[in-house]
């Protein structure tokens, strides 16, 4: 029997909701496969933490979850009682400190899901977007001078390192030849002569170790009108951490919307645990209500399985969710009334 060590970390808003559901899941295929074995620990952090202790997670939350095999995490935020900056602060420091430099989002329109764009089905979205998500525009690398004053100005600078880019194209060719061998890498190199170009030349450099893998390069702006357009000449994506960020708002919508959306923090090297979660936030809007669509936290835990090598877990979670859908069961975001918890049942009893 192989067991793993599970962090769970529900969080705020409907990051508990959804993950409750997620847990069910995987209980339930655990039990049917009976072949391995989750061992959860649950962290209650969060805003409720927060409202005992004045933290949102204990100082020493990265070796709290440091031996774990992997970290399963709902949603984090809510904005009326604690700063963003400070309520996803454990966030933005895990990725960092446990080096999950590969955030994996699949963008898989399933049938029976309405999609926004006019005459496209699910022939046409099955994309996986691997965000760079350790450097790039989101180091925290930058000031602010003269503040209050008319002569104001702010530094906000990128950092592209060839190590970074480097390992995040291997990262995306390796799961380029799990799919069709298509990767397309985006950048902005036409105006971003510095950062970008080193992309260029570093796809340039590696690309014929990876001969079976086709490649191609596209500006972030054109991306974005070609995803709308024709979405079916995605494959996989691979993007800096900004460019990344903003086009799987966009891939997610076209697959169906947040609601369906799941999303890996992986660290490719197995050094550190990886993170699995939702793409969608807490929600605070329908918090409480229980009507949060949980299928992306449970499209997560199955990622999460399938990082684990259990792969027959994670395709059973996956052929539960299309069963579920192709029989018509929706929550309120995908035009139905059923309840999150319903939902749970309904996949549960697909298991
Ligand atoms: P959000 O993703 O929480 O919500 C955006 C919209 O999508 C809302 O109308 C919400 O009701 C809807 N939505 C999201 N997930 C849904 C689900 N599973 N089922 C049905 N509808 C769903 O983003 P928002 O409102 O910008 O942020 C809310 C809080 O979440 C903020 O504190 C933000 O900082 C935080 N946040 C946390 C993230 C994380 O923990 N990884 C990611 C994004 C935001
Ligand atoms: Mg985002």
């Amino acid at each position: 029997m192989k067991k793993f060590r599970i962090a769970v970390y529900p969080g705020d808003g409907i990051g508990p909701e959804v993950t409750t559901q997620a847990i069910r899941i995987l209980r339930a295929v655990q039990a049917k496969q009976n072949q391995w074995s989750l061992d959860l620990t649950e962290f209650p952090w969060g805003v409720a933490y927060f409202r005992e202790t004045g933290l949102v997670a204990p100082e020493n939350y990265a070796e709290v979850l440091r031996p774990f095999d992997a970290i399963l995490l709902g949603a984090l935020g809510w904005p009326d009682e604690v700063p963003d900056h400070v309520s996803l602060a454990p966030l933005i420091t895990l990725r960092q400190r446990f080096d999950q430099y590969a955030c994996m989002r699949p963008a898989k329109l399933l049938p029976g899901v309405k999609c926004v764009l006019a005459d496209k089905g699910p022939a046409d979205i099955d994309m996986v977007v691997i965000r760079e998500n350790s450097e790039g525009e989101y180091v925290d690398n930058g000031g602010r001078i003269r503040r209050g004053t008319p002569d104001e100005f702010a530094v906000q600078t990128a950092i592209h390192t060839r190590k970074g880019i480097e390992r995040i194209l291997r990262f995306g060719f390796e799961v380029a030849r799990t799919r069709s061998h298509r990767m397309t890498m985006i950048t902005k190199s036409n105006a971003l002569k510095h950062g970008y170009v080193l992309w260029d030349d570093v796809l340039d450099e590696i690309a014929p170790e990876y001969a079976d893998v086709t490649t191609d390069k596209q500006h972030a702006d054109a991306a974005a009108m070609n995803m709308v357009r024709r979405p079916e000449s995605f494959d996989v994506v691979v993007a800096s951490n900004l460019f990344g960020d903003i086009l799987t708002d966009l891939a997610g919508v076209i697959a169906g919307g947040l609601g369906l959306a799941p999303s890996t923090n992986t660290n490719p090297e197995r050094t550190f645990p990886s993170m699995f979660e939702p793409v969608h936030g807490s929600a605070p809007d329908i918090a409480g209500k229980g009507i949060a669509n949980p299928i992306a936290a449970i499209q997560s835990a199955a990622m999460m399985l399938e990082w684990l090598g259990l792969t027959d877990g994670a395709a059973v979670i996956h052929a539960a969710i299309e069963n579920t859908l192709a029989a018509g069961h929706r929550t309120p975001d995908l035009g139905g009334t059923l309840t999150t918890s319903e939902m749970g049942d309904a996949i549960v009893g697909q298991v």
